[in-house]
């Protein structure tokens, strides 16, 4: 949730009155060349809504007029522009999030606006334009914010003379804050600030700046607010000169890869309220000393490697509002016994930690391990707790902690059991995870306001409530996993409109699915594998437009091929293994395809008659497939709504795992059907196919020569069919083939030599009476000599080598190419799940949350 507590802090802009100016918008007339040069200064730009992406936004200079016939036009009242009350100078321009798209020169008009004092431009689109030079035409600027505003480039040295003195009116004034944060593109050193100077504030949050920090705010004694996060920083140790910003209140130097432990010298920055340093390479414990800081509101040294405990001291924080230590490796007991004086705390993370908790009340000393001072917490809105060790009961007293605040709770992958209350007393919630706990008993039900419910992972039995049918806002509803039995309610069909995820699988629900799916559902993924639902499937399934995966494997549906699908637009995987399915797959009406489909499982079905793929594959969806995209998915993302119950596919690269996936795959798996007739040639022609499972039929006749032609085959399974002739010397041509099976047919002749087919084993070829040679022990007649391929330019192609899964599965034995790849398609789309759902919770969270940033 790194990006969360970002959005929470974006930028904030305060404007106080400098020295000796007042201020007044009636009062003061303004100066006709200043009026002139905002007037063109507007001219340059266009008004463009998507130029400005913060809330709130509006054109603000639309309301900038020419002065026409006899009415004087007086710019001081224009929106943004504010005038000295005596002499009528402009002196501040706030045009943040204006809409303004346009490039902006050294030229602009703008900088004939001598006088000013203050500007902010923050969130435009200023069109990749260097911060222009003439900025140094405003000796009296004292704030300047540029944030979010696509400048890039380097900061020119005029900015550092900004930082001189000037004399204005009877004070001496120097610019005092200087905001560029978001704008990734700027890059360079910060400005020289030679001299020591009067900066409070300096955020270039967020944009490209490198070298040596330390040596560039070496000058900036008077800092009170420093965000230098997620910025290009030489990496090494936290920088102890930063020790000495002694006013420095709010501090936020994360993602910069610095590392070492948390410097001593920190120890004397006792008035930080805002302190983050996460997402970097921090080692050691976490310093006793950060007791002291009674003002500290907000700690974030989430995603390090600080280890020990945390420290007591903490117990005197009593300010604190925001902890997060999660994703680090704290362990031990932790002495939480006197931290119910923590009474602010709005939001915790402390999860993916080896805590292990204990508590005080001797009481509960036997079952209850979950840490006790939450029982005080009054203001809670989030609460992540998972991926650590708790072990027992969530205690009684959880169910009346911070009932009206709390809207995100975090206890998965615990070792949590016993039964939980049939109701959650969170009435505000958004966001419940459960998954992966033991927790037994009937399902309990959120609120109807929660966006996010995972309970898989658990033993859950029993009918569901149909109370849940209430839950009208979710996203997202993951039960798989448990023992629920039951119908499926009615209502799953249409309940909530908004639902994308729906996954069921891996329960003992019986029946028919819904009938009631509406042509409102936004539901992507629907998922209700592994239970003992019957009969057909409903029609009214057609109405899911958005339909992308739909997966009814292992369940005892007893319908013909659902050709009536076709007109799901997104539908991307359908596997139905496992079922009673039968009949022909024939000619579509209008010989409609489906437009889509990639991944098809109809596996151990009843299916009988011709299986041919133009009946069902477009060739849209199987044409030039780019094998050489990956996505690459930081797992991190996928733990949070994780689904890593059925699969977990991981890549180790370095000590992060990541999950490494081929932007398209296409699957066929037919096997264990009554398939008959020929093999249908028309197969080589699906460019994308990875994986071929036409096993256990009857089909007849010889292996067609053109699957020679479906170049990125790695699985190719024909075993135990009917096939006979001789295999076809194109299949050597196959350079990605990792599995192949023809065995248990009536094939015979040579085994062709290639660079592929000799490295399989003798499996691969038995029970064919009539094949010969390598690996089979049967030599071939010297008259007939296995045909020798022509040394083929297998070029160098990185993506067989590329090809390192480490799947671990849950023993669901045979089949595990499709499982893989099911699971591989799903976590992609779950990432886009993911990213739309939390982006929703932070938009709801914002508005919920009081937290604000600087100067609050
Ligand atoms: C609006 O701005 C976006 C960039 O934010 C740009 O891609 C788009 O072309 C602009 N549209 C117009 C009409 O200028
Ligand atoms: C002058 O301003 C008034 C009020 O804003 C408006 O009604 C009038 O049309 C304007 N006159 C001209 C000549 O634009
Ligand atoms: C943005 O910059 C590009 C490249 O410099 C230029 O072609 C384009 O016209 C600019 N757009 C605007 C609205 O200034
Ligand atoms: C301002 O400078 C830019 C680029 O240097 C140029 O394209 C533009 O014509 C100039 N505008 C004026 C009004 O001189
Ligand atoms: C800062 O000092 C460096 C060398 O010490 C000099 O090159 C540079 O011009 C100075 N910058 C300013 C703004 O004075
Ligand atoms: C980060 O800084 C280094 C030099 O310190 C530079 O080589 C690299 O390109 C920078 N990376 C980015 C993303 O700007
Ligand atoms: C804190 O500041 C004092 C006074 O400047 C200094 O003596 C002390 O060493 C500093 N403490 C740390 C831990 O740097
Ligand atoms: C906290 O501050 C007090 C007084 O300034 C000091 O004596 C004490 O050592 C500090 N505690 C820690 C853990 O640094
Ligand atoms: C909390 O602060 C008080 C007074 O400043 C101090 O006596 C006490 O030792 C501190 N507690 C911890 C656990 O550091
Ligand atoms: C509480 O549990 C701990 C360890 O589980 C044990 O050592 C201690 O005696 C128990 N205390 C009481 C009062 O039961
Ligand atoms: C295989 O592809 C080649 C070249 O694209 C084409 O000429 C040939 O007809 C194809 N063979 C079959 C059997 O489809
Ligand atoms: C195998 O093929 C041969 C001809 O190649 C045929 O005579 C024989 O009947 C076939 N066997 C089976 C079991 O189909």
């Amino acid at each position: 949730m790194m990006g969360l507590s970002h959005c929470l802090l974006l930028f904030f802009i305060f404007f106080f009155k400098g020295c000796n100016t007042s201020t007044a918008h009636e009062l003061s007339y303004c100066h006709d060349e200043e009026s002139s040069a905002l007037l063109q200064f507007k001219q340059t730009f266009t008004i463009n809504a998507s130029a400005s992406g913060l809330e709130g936004a509006y054109p603000k200079v639309l309301s900038w007029k020419q002065a026409q016939g006899g009415n004087n036009t007086n710019c001081c009242t224009w929106d943004g522009v504010e005038c000295d009350e005596h002499t009528g100078h402009v002196i501040g321009l706030d045009l943040r999030s204006s809409c303004l798209y346009g490039s902006i020169h050294s030229n602009s008009s703008l900088f004939r606006l001598v006088h000013l004092q203050r500007l902010n431009l923050a969130d435009n689109h200023f069109n990749y334009s260097q911060i222009p030079t003439s900025i140094r035409n405003f000796p009296r600027l004292t704030h300047l914010d540029l944030s979010r505003s696509v400048f890039s480039g380097r900061v020119p040295s005029e900015v550092s003379q900004l930082l001189e003195f000037s004399s204005y009116k009877t004070c001496k004034i120097s610019i005092s804050e200087i905001l560029v944060r978001d704008n990734q593109d700027l890059i360079g050193y910060l400005p020289e600030f030679n001299k020591s100077s009067p900066l409070i504030t300096l955020d270039v949050h967020g944009t490209r700046f490198s070298g040596n920090l330390a040596f560039s705010i070496r000058n900036l004694g008077s800092l009170k607010q420093l965000d230098v996060a997620a910025c290009n920083f030489s990496a090494g140790l936290v920088p102890s000169s930063l020790g000495n910003l002694r006013e420095l209140t709010y501090l936020d130097i994360s993602a910069n890869q610095f590392g070492g432990p948390v410097p001593d010298s920190f120890a004397n920055l006792t008035k930080l309220s805002v302190f983050r340093i996460s997402t970097s390479l921090l080692t050691g414990p976490i310093p006793s000393w950060l007791g002291n800081f009674s003002e500290l509101e907000y700690l974030d040294f989430g995603y390090n490697r600080l280890g020990g405990s945390i420290p007591a001291s903490f117990s005197n924080l009593t300010n604190l509002q925001i902890l997060y230590l999660q994703s680090n490796n704290l362990s031990g007991i932790v002495e939480f016994q006197k931290f119910q004086n923590l009474q602010n705390l709005k939001q915790l993370d402390l999860s993916n930690n080896p805590l292990e908790f204990f508590s005080e009340s001797t009481a509960m000393n036997a079952t209850m391990q979950f840490p006790y001072f939450l029982r005080y917490q009054k203001h809670l809105e989030r609460l992540m707790l998972g991926g650590n060790k708790i072990h027992g009961q969530v205690p009684k007293w959880m169910w009346n902690m911070s009932t009206e605040s709390l809207i995100q709770l975090d206890i998965s992958y615990n070792f949590l059991s016993g039964q939980l209350p049939v109701f959650f007393p969170w009435v505000n919630q958004l966001h419940l995870t459960l998954a992966s706990n033991m927790f037994h008993g009937p399902l309990p039900i959120p609120a109807s306001s929660t966006l996010v419910y995972e309970a898989h992972t658990n033993k859950f039995t029993g009918k569901l409530s149909p109370v849940i049918c209430n839950m009208s806002s979710l996203l997202a509803l993951e039960l798989s996993n448990n023992n629920l039995s039951g119908m499926i309610p009615q209502c799953f069909g249409n309940f909530s409109d908004p639902l994308k995820l729906l996954v069921l699988g891996n329960n003992s629900f019986h029946g028919t699915l819904p009938q009631t799916f509406t042509n409102k559902s936004n539901l992507r993924r629907f998922d209700v594998s592994f239970n003992q639902l019957q009969g057909q499937l409903p029609r009214s399934l057609a109405n899911c437009l958005m339909l992308e995966t739909l997966i009814l494997s292992n369940n005892y549906f007893n319908d013909v091929f659902p050709s009536w699908m076709v007109t799901l637009p997104e539908l991307k995987v359908l596997a139905m293994r496992h079922n009673a399915f039968q009949g022909l797959i024939g000619k579509p009406e209008n010989n409609q395809q489906f437009p889509k489909l990639r991944i098809l499982d109809i596996s151990y079905n009843n299916f009988s008659g011709k299986f041919v793929a133009e009946y069902i594959f477009s060739e849209y969806a199987m044409r030039s497939v780019n094998q050489s995209t990956y996505l690459t998915v930081d797992v991190n993302f996928i733990t949070y709504l994780s689904y890593a119950s059925t699969f977990t596919i991981t890549i180790k690269d370095g000590d992060r795992y990541y999950i490494r996936i081929y932007e398209a795959f296409a699957v066929i798996d037919i096997s264990s059907n009554k398939f008959e007739g020929k093999v249908d040639e028309s197969i080589g022609s699906l460019k994308g196919l990875w994986s071929l499972n036409f096993s256990n039929n009857l089909l007849s006749g010889r292996i067609p020569s053109s699957f020679g032609n479906s170049t990125n085959l790695e699985v190719l399974d024909l075993s135990n069919n009917k096939l006979s002739g001789e295999i076809p010397k194109q299949l050597a041509q196959l350079t990605f083939l990792a599995e192949f099976n023809v065995s248990h047919n009536n094939l015979t002749g040579p085994i062709p030599r290639g660079p592929q087919l000799n490295t399989f084993s003798i499996n691969s070829y038995k029970g064919n009476p009539g094949l010969c040679g390598d690996p089979l022990p049967k030599i071939c007649q010297s008259s007939k000599a296995p045909p020798q391929l022509p040394p083929s330019n297998t070029e160098e192609n990185d993506s067989g080598g590329e090809f390192e899964w480490a799947f671990v599965l849950a023993g669901y034995g045979s089949g595990f190419v499709v499982g893989v790849v099911l699971a591989d398609l799903a976590i992609t789309r779950r990432r886009e799940f993911f990213l739309e759902i939390v982006g929703t919770l932070i938009r709801l969270m914002e508005r919920i949350t009081s937290w604000k940033g600087f100067g609050r």
